[in-house]
C-alpha cells in the first residue's frame, strides 16, 4: 500500500500536467487554493483527510462544460488515476461520488450523496468563489466573456434556473447578487461558515466602495 504523502505528491504532478493549458478560473492555482482551503478546514473538522485532499486536487480535471456536458468524465478520469495509484476501492468510489455531486449545478438539483468529506471539499471550492479571490475570478470571467462590469439599467435576476445561471450576458456585478453573496449561507461546515462570514463582509464593502466611486463620490 502506497503511503498517503506519496499519493498526494503524485496526484499534484498529475493534476498540474492535466491543467497546464486550463483557463484561469479553473487552473492549477484554483486547485492549489481549494487544496489549501481544504487543509485549513481539516484543522478543525473530523474527516478522512486523504479523501478530502485527493478530491480537492482532482475535482476540476475535466469540467463537463468543456466536454459536451458529460458529467461522468471527471470522476472517470480521477478513478482511473487513483486505481493506477493503488488506492483502495472504497476511497476511490468516495472521491468519485464527491466530484460528481459537488458542483454548484449539482447542488441546485437533487443531490443524492452526502458525506462529511463532500461537505468539506465543497466548502473549500465555494470559499474560492468569494472574498478577494472571488471578486478577481468574477471579473476575470466577465472580461473573458466581454461583459460590462456594471449596468444600472440591468437589475440582477432573483430566481435562477438550474441551468441558466451562467448563460446570461448580464454585467459582472449582477453575478454577485445571483451567486457570490448567496454562498455564505450555503456553507456546510462551521469552520467554513466562519471563514465565509469574513470574506462576505469584504465583498459587501467592495460593493459599497464600487457604488460610491460609480456615483462620483470619494
Ligand atoms: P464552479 O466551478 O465553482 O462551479 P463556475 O465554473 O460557475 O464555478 O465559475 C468559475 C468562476 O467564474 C467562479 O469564481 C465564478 O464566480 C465565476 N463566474 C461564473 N459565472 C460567472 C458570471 N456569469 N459572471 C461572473 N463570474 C462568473
Ligand atoms: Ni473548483
Amino acid at each position: 500500500m502506497i503511503d498517503d504523502e506519496k499519493i498526494i505528491q503524485q496526484t499534484v504532478a498529475f493534476v498540474q500536467e492535466k491543467l497546464k493549458n486550463a483557463e484561469a478560473g479553473h487552473d492549477w492555482w484554483h486547485i492549489q487554493r481549494v487544496w489549501n482551503n481544504t487543509k485549513l478546514i481539516l484543522e478543525t473538522e473530523e474527516a478522512d483527510a486523504l479523501v478530502c485532499e485527493l478530491t480537492a486536487l482532482l475535482h476540476d480535471i475535466a469540467d463537463s462544460k468543456f466536454h459536451q456536458g458529460d458529467e461522468e468524465i471527471g470522476p472517470r478520469i480521477a478513478g482511473e488515476f487513483l486505481q493506477h495509484m493503488g488506492l483502495d476501492k472504497e476511497r476511490i468510489e468516495h472521491v468519485q461520488q464527491i466530484i460528481f455531486n459537488m458542483s454548484y449545478k449539482a447542488s441546485l438539483g437533487q443531490v443524492d450523496f452526502h458525506s462529511k468529506e463532500l461537505e468539506i471539499v465543497q466548502d473549500a471550492d465555494r470559499l474560492d468563489a468569494i472574498g478577494a479571490i472571488g471578486i478577481a475570478r468574477a471579473f476575470q470571467y466577465g472580461g473573458f466573456k466581454n461583459r460590462e462590469i456594471y449596468n444600472p439599467g440591468i437589475p440582477p435576476q432573483q430566481k435562477l434556473s438550474k441551468e441558466g445561471y451562467k448563460n446570461t450576458t448580464a454585467p459582472t456585478l449582477n453575478h454577485f447578487y445571483e451567486k457570490l453573496l448567496l454562498l455564505r449561507d450555503k456553507m456546510n461546515t462551521a469552520t467554513a461558515k466562519q471563514i465565509a462570514a469574513h470574506r462576505h463582509l469584504f465583498m459587501e464593502s467592495f460593493l459599497q466602495q464600487f457604488y460610491s466611486e460609480w456615483n462620483g463620490e470619494s
